[in-house]
């Protein structure tokens, strides 16, 4: 078992997770979880009596640098490709560092709270000059029968800065191809694998035939995924985000992905709530902003 300064909870555990990287493992009577300090990175989330909610991959790679692929990886300071190019790591940098543990707690209910603690480091205002020394990010995980994130980016430093963000969830389905994500109707989306820039969605639900990559802006509906494989629903709620990111990699891209099963794309879908691109946050001097999701499983 590994050593913390914290008394943890009866329900958490620290110990060495994959490759060696310190884990949470949460078994309370509400849930079972597993959260990695590396990105500060829930990997497993099931309620008591239900199924697993997030997909991981069985290739996803545990190593420190490289970003874990599966559950929900936070992104932030960038979303994507830095646009000064691949010097610097897609999706920002908070997915791959050691991220400190600030507290956990229990409720009577056995509802698991933890709060995780990133502060920038050397190399991380080496990547993001423009952030600063000064930021701090804290990601809550709230583990009832639902899934509560909520990161927090606060702005302790004099000047206003840039940033985008995303919870990147890999949610577990049944079958992609059979799957209707509901909540986008109508919604405007920036298109990553098209010609065309920006589209329009239609009146009904999103079904899924290709690969699919789409940031949907200027949205904060909440979204459900209909699995009608695993005879269920996933509730997704969403505040403190105007922007959704729709993810499916397909065939080709797959066999791309060397960290994935080249036929997992059947059973994950990746939809992200943040704030990006158009709907990237501009924090100003001591204030902060917080971005929740909340996840619930109905039958
Ligand atoms: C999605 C992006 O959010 O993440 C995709 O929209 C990208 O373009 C995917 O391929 C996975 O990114 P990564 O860096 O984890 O391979």
């Amino acid at each position: 078992m590994m050593k913390t300064a914290l008394k943890l909870p009866r329900s958490v555990q620290l110990d060495a997770g994959r490759g060696g990287l310190p884990r949470l493992e949460i078994a309370s009577p509400l849930a079972r979880a597993q959260v990695y300090l590396h990105g500060a990175q829930i990997t497993q989330f099931a309620p008591t009596g239900g199924g697993a909610i997030l997909f991981e991959s069985e290739r996803a790679r545990f190593e420190p640098g490289k970003a874990i692929r599966g559950g929900a990886p936070v992104i932030f300071p960038w979303f994507g490709p830095h646009p000064e190019g691949e010097d610097k790591p897609a999706h920002g940098f908070a997915r791959t560092r050691e991220w400190t543990l600030e507290s956990a707690t229990e409720e009577d209910d056995g509802t698991v709270v933890l709060v995780l603690r990133l502060e920038p480091d050397e190399e991380a205002v080496a990547l993001w000059p423009e952030g600063g020394r000064a930021w701090t990010l804290r990601h809550r995980l709230t583990l009832g029968t639902a899934l509560t994130m909520e990161l927090e980016i606060e702005n302790g430093g004099p000047a206003p800065f840039r940033c985008e963000e995303a919870l990147h969830t890999y949610f577990r389905v049944g079958d992609i191809r059979e799957v209707a994500l509901h909540g986008l109707e109508e919604t405007e989306y920036l298109t990553v694998i098209e010609d065309q820039p920006r589209k329009r969605e239609g009146s009904g639900p999103i079904r899924f035939t290709g690969e699919t990559d789409r940031i949907y802006v200027n949205t904060e509906a909440n979204l459900s995924i209909l699995d009608p494989v695993l005879h269920r629903r996933i509730e997704i709620e969403k505040s403190g985000s105007r922007a959704t990111v729709v993810w499916n990699p397909w065939i080709a891209k797959s066999q791309r992905l060397t960290d994935f099963v080249p036929d997992e794309w059947i059973g994950m879908l990746c939809v992200e709530t943040g704030n990006l691109r158009e709907n990237a946050l501009v924090i100003p001097p001591g204030e902060r902003h917080v971005t929740r999701t909340v996840l619930r499983e109905e039958v």
